[in-house]
């Protein structure tokens, strides 16, 4: 990490500000002690142009398409790793040996099942609760079932086993809960089955018949968890980042991280895409009509799937989900109308000027949509499904932090653009409508 200055004038006053350049060439200005210096702050609102930390976990390139993970471009681990070896790299820093992928993957069996009381906290959900709800809901009350989840930093052997039981039950839970929502008797897991695998037999199995595992179904799945177990400080991670500065526990910081991932304009947006193309193909539109929608601010429509704070070209995870999304269609022997009319979405925005300009491209919840629909995975479970692909990258960012004795207390600052000071007023001095008129 090289240092250089930048200089600022501000009323007069002359400032040199250091330069930090991270290892890929990446320069900002540290700002750090600017109030402290001029009594001013910076002002960037939704962040877009703020480094909130150094990290050596995840790197991107919006403007070239670049993400790579510890250094490993994301299209080689796509292709060479699976998501097991993958959650050791982002959250150890290096591609494991095979004895230490072993002890991980057997440390991940270890702690598969849930506390056995935790079972009857799905009794509590109304049977149509999102599973996003339950899963943040599910991940928080497990810090109460173990020893050693206190907050603060964790030591070494605990944070290895709390790392592994959340990476592991994530899926436990997240099976489960769609299991609820259908009425459905839960399945254990199977200690015998990889990762992937497991969840998809504890999704689909029936007490009395196993799910038939498809391997390239069972690989797309995987692959779908590879290419979203990290992106750097987007606003989940952003969101595990700032819980855990308090030292709130893993747990904790990894549920909020649910929650904020959650809405549609982050990983909520695979389930917002799939709906949008049911929606065109319920009106019998061919997409035209919702491009045009999409590009009028006033329709409150956008092109769900496109566009990103980051990537200012094709999203390098949306063009290996693109392959093996035509590539599992053509395994799977399926037809499906809202894959036609994804093809002919993209075509159609990549040649028009409004998407052009804006440089919206396909993102990654363009195609994963349709990959998990072919293997029967509900909509209403698609970014639960991300959120088991995100949680190495949530805890490799916690881990990040813990390390870090330098770590502070998150807390930005603000512009307020409130009253100025102003006395309180009695209720029978107030003006404005009698609560007899209120509706
Ligand atoms: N469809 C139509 N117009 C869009 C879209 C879109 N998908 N995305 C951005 N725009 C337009 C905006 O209206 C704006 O136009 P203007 O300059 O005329 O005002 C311009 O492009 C810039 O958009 P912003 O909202 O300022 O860009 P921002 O970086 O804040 O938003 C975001 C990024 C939220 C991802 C946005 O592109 C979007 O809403 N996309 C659709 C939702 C989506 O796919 N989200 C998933 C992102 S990937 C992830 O989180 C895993």
């Amino acid at each position: 990490m090289k240092s250089d200055n930048a200089i600022l004038e501000v009323e007069g006053k002359r400032l040199e500000l250091p330069i930090v350049t991270g290892t890929e060439g990446e320069r900002a200005i540290d700002i750090s002690r600017l109030r402290e210096q001029t009594g001013l702050i910076t002002l960037d609102e939704g962040y877009a142009n703020t480094g909130s930390c150094l990290s050596r976990i995840t790197y991107i390139d919006g403007e070239k398409g670049i993400l790579r993970y510890r250094g490993i471009p994301i299209e080689e681990l796509a292709e060479k790793s699976t998501f097991v070896e993958t959650a050791y790299l982002l959250i150890y820093g290096d591609l494991p040996t095979e004895t230490e992928l072993k002890n991980f993957s057997n440390l991940l069996t270890q702690n598969e099942n849930l506390h056995e009381d935790m079972r009857h906290h799905f009794e509590g959900f109304p049977y149509n609760a999102h599973p996003m709800a339950i899963l943040s809901a599910m991940i928080n009350a497990s810090s109460c079932y173990y020893p050693g989840m206190e907050m603060g930093r964790p030591t070494a052997p605990f944070f290895d086993q709390h790392a592994a039981r959340l990476i592991s039950q994530v899926r436990t839970i997240a099976a489960y809960a769609y299991r609820k929502s259908r009425g459905l008797p839960i399945v254990y897991p199977r200690p015998s089955y990889r990762y992937t695998a497991n969840f998809l037999h504890m999704m689909f199995s029936d007490p009395a018949e196993d799910y038939p595992l498809i391997p390239e179904a069972v690989r797309a799945l995987d692959l779908i968890f590879i290419l979203h177990a990290d992106h750097e400080q987007n606003c989940s991670t952003s969101t595990v980042r700032m819980v855990a500065s308090s030292q709130a526990n893993l747990m904790a910081s990894a549920a909020a991280g649910v929650c904020a991932l959650w809405g549609s304009l982050h990983g909520g947006a695979n389930q917002a895409v799939i709906e949008m193309l049911q929606e065109i193909h319920r009106t019998g539109d061919d997409g035209r009509r919702f491009i045009e929608a999409a590009k009028d601010r006033k329709s409150g429509r956008r092109l769900m799937g496109f566009g990103h704070r980051v990537y200012k070209n094709y999203d390098p995870r949306a063009r290996i989900l693109k392959k093996a999304c035509d590539a599992l269609f053509r395994v799977l022997q399926r037809d499906d109308p809202l894959l036609e009319i994804a093809q002919r979405l993209e075509e159609a925005a990549l040649k028009d000027a409004y998407f052009i300009e804006r440089k919206l491209y396909p993102n990654v919840d363009f195609y994963s949509g349709l990959i998990m629909r072919a293997i029967g995975i509900p909509v209403e479970m698609f970014t639960v499904i991300f959120a088991i692909g995100r949680m190495p990258g949530w805890i490799a960012n916690f881990k990040e932090m813990m390390d870090d004795p330098g770590t502070r207390l998150y807390r930005p600052r603000q512009i307020y653009i409130g009253s100025t000071q102003r006395s309180y007023v009695p209720m029978e001095k107030r003006k404005g409508p009698s609560s007899s008129a209120l509706p």
